[in-house]
């Protein structure tokens, strides 16, 4: 049996359709928001006129790509939340309207548990392996650090989080702070391969348990380059290489030290996997494979384009959802927090 889905994203900046065949891709398109650049970061309102203006052509050209008609979709599936409740309205009223008119299904998803559903997204021959239940997932973006353990499609626990910022808000307000534009996460890692890690040291808090704190880092950061600047105006100019490579492997490392803890906690050793947008990130995947060459991980790193924001994984979550027969209604309302 052959199930089209078509998944809609617009939980923060950026516009995204795919079309999934059971769990094969057939297209996956993004239109991103250059207009949040010079602020630093997403500014809400800006953000969901930028969906508003995105959705129509989006959603057009990856129907185009996958080669399909419309009147052959089987159901639409939507963010839900958590993420900025005007954006996540311009995708939820879409795929309301879009539903009712072409009287297909609406399904609902969790955008934490699309990242980590990610991984199931098969390859055209569907060899590419997959996870085993449970496993446990490392689910890290820019509003969003914690530790999860997945039963099952959607039976996740999660076991650890941040208490404050993000790994991925850690790896912007960084770059922030040394001038770099929005989004400063794949500054940071760009700007980091020519850089020497070990140069710089940053002070890393000691939090109890499988839970993390990335604020204190932040401040460390800041005061160090306060003090070096003092000296030398230029010091950040000078030295960005071994300030980014500096700060991304203390990020990574505070990451790979919790996922060692939360792996050793586990009676026997579970399948492990990073998921969301700073799972992109080139220092922590060769991290991960470090581990699975030295402590005998089987480990599942997404493709770059299911790493950040998607509707690819959208879709594959609602394809689960809907051979469960788990569908929404025209009432669904968006929700900004996890939950
Ligand atoms: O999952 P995502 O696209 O959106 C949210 O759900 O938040 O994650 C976005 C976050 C941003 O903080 C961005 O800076 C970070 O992921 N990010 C990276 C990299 N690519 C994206 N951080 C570090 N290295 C990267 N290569
Ligand atoms: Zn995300």
């Amino acid at each position: 049996m052959q199930h089209l889905i078509l998944g809609i994203e617009s939980s923060c900046d950026d516009t995204s359709a795919a079309i999934i065949r059971n769990d094969v891709i057939l297209s996956n398109v993004t239109a991103g928001q250059d207009v949040h650049r010079s602020f630093g970061g997403v500014v809400p309102e800006l953000a969901s006129r930028a969906h508003q203006q995105n959705i129509i052509p989006v959603i057009d050209t990856a129907i185009q790509k996958a080669n399909i008609g419309k009147n052959q979709l089987s159901a639409i599936a939507f963010t839900q939340g958590p993420g900025l409740l005007g954006s996540l309205l311009v995708g939820t009223s879409f795929a309301k309207a879009f539903s009712l008119g072409l009287n297909i299904p609406l399904i609902e998803v969790d955008h934490l548990q699309a990242h980590i559903l990610s991984h199931f997204i098969r390859n055209a021959d569907r060899t590419n392996p997959v996870p085993a239940f449970p496993f446990l997932c490392l689910t890290v973006s820019g509003g969003h650090t914690q530790f999860v353990m997945i039963r099952d499609y959607f039976d996740m626990e999660t076991i650890g989080q941040t208490i404050d910022d993000a790994a991925g808000e850690a790896f912007d307000k960084a770059a922030k702070i040394m001038g770099l534009p929005y989004p400063g996460g794949p500054m940071i890692d760009k700007l980091a391969q020519l850089g020497d890690p070990k140069r710089f040291t940053f002070s890393k808090p000691n939090i109890p348990g499988l839970n993390f704190s990335f604020s204190g880092l932040k401040t460390s950061f800041l005061y160090f380059l306060r003090d070096a600047l003092k000296k030398d105006p230029e010091f950040i100019e000078n030295n960005k290489h071994d300030l980014c490579a500096s700060i991304q492997s203390t990020i990574v490392e505070m990451l790979m030290t919790k996922l060692a803890m939360a792996m050793e906690s586990c009676p026997v050793l579970p399948d492990v996997a990073i998921a969301g947008g700073v799972s992109a990130n080139s220092g922590l995947r060769k991290a991960l494979e470090d581990a699975r060459d030295q402590k005998g991980w089987n480990i599942f790193i997404p493709p770059l384009q299911y790493s950040t924001d998607n509707a690819a994984m959208i879709a594959v979550a609602g394809y689960f959802k809907f051979l469960k027969g788990e569908f929404s209604c025209q009432s669904a309302t968006p929700y900004a927090r996890a939950h």
